[in-house]
């Protein structure tokens, strides 16, 4: 699939994402959001500019928001997305927040400039993945932070995993499509998951990029990862 095709496809299911998001995953993934932040704010100022790249309709940016304001932090957070349907939705649930359309090897920030990155359920999406990397060193201020939570693949999968993977691939591209009326774009997430990488390989990427792996987690039988990495160079 070409990256603009993936885009559109993102475009074509905007207005029912969060719906079928949250019966899709039962809400569970707001678990994993917001330990995910809270990891993060130990390794920030307190007063910290935060980039949620491959924001979509802006789930992340709504709970740095909130997590903001429950730990007393002092948060500028922006949102970019390079899909104009997502970015509508993002920018009819928060106002108040700055949203540029753009990609994620393509960063419209100054270098050394952010403090903290996110990128949830993103990463898999973006083709040239090592591009996307080196704008995230480049943005960052030294010691800064990228947090990423994505679907990944598992080298020796456990019996949980393989009925986890049976839920998504058969299951799931069912509901979704029949919520979203696209069950292609429903059958690309189990396709994609299947063409991404495992953990090891994932941190790998972010190493030979000048980065350090601060925090590794698994979530759901470790059909889910959430990687941490500090930027040393
Ligand atoms: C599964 S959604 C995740 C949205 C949001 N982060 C969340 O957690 O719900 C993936 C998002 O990645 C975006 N995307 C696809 N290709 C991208 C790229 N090359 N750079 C940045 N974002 C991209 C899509 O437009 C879509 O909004």
């Amino acid at each position: 699939m070409r990256q603009e095709d993936i885009v559109s496809m993102f475009d074509s299911i905007s207005k029912k994402y969060d719906l079928v998001n949250r019966v899709l995953t039962f809400g569970v993934d707001l678990k994993w959001r917001k330990n995910a932040i809270k990891k993060v704010f130990g390794l920030i100022p307190k007063e910290a500019k935060i980039l949620d790249v491959a924001c979509g309709t802006g789930d992340m940016i709504a709970l740095w928001k909130e997590m903001g304001k429950k730990y007393g932090r002092n948060l500028q957070i922006c949102g970019l997305d390079p899909s104009s349907g997502m970015l509508e939705v993002a920018q009819k649930k928060l106002p108040d927040v700055k949203f540029y359309k753009a990609y994620a090897t393509d960063l419209p920030c100054k270098s050394e400039s952010i403090d903290a990155i996110s990128i949830a359920f993103g990463i898999r999406n973006v083709l040239e993945i090592e591009k996307a990397i080196e704008e995230f060193n480049r943005v960052l201020k030294s010691n800064g932070v990228v947090l990423v939570l994505e679907f990944t693949k598992d080298e020796k999968p456990s019996k949980l995993r393989k009925c986890v993977d049976f839920y998504s691939t058969k299951l799931l591209p069912k509901i979704g499509g029949f919520l979203s009326k696209n069950k292609k774009a429903y059958e690309y997430l189990p396709n994609s998951i299947e063409n991404f990488y495992t953990p090891r390989e994932l941190s790998a990427l972010f190493e030979k990029k000048g980065f350090k792996i601060v925090h590794i987690e698994n979530f759901n039988f470790n059909q889910v990862t959430l990687l941490i990495a500090k930027k040393i160079i």
